[in-house]
């Protein structure tokens, strides 16, 4: 799956579309620098899952927020200021990644920890507006 994103409507539009095709149980690695709409992604992940307008703060500060969703737990980490991931096991990454759907901000940040069936999502600007490319290796 690949989107121009040309609105923060565009990329919460997109990811309810992404969110109707997760069982539950997935890990989802959300790649992009700052400001590129990660947070975003996920927020549209989580209100769509809840099936209702629910507030999404970042999780820049507390590291991870957690929503119980009718397709189970969701984990949002943003390990922005993880400052090494000893600290992620710390939060409790092991059981998140077995109990729920995981959406992970910075995950360049615990590097190795991420499991192989990852799902990974990539932010970049292009010259024809925000890409977001689902799946697929630069
Ligand atoms: N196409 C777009 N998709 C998502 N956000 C966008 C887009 N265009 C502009 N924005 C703005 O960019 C910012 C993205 O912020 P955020 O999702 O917190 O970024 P990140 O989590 O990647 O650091 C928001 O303020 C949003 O309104
Ligand atoms: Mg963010």
């Amino acid at each position: 799956m690949k989107k121009i994103s040309l609105s923060e409507t565009d990329t919460l539009q997109f990811a309810k579309e992404f969110s109707n095709t997760l069982k539950g149980d997935e890990i989802i690695a959300l790649w992009g620098t700052l400001g590129m709409g990660k947070t975003v992604f996920a927020r549209g992940i989580i209100q769509s899952l809840l099936g209702k307008k629910e507030e999404v703060p970042s999780p820049t500060f507390t590291l991870l927020q957690t929503y119980n969703t009718p397709k189970g737990e969701v984990f949002h980490f943003d390990f922005y200021r993880l400052k090494s991931p000893d600290e992620a096991y710390e939060i409790g990454i092991e059981d998140a990644f077995e109990s729920g759907i995981c959406l992970i901000e910075w995950p360049e940040k615990i590097g190795s920890l991420l499991p192989k069936n990852t799902i990974n999502v990539y932010f970049e600007m292009t010259s024809k507006g925000r890409q977001i490319s689902i799946g697929e290796k630069k």
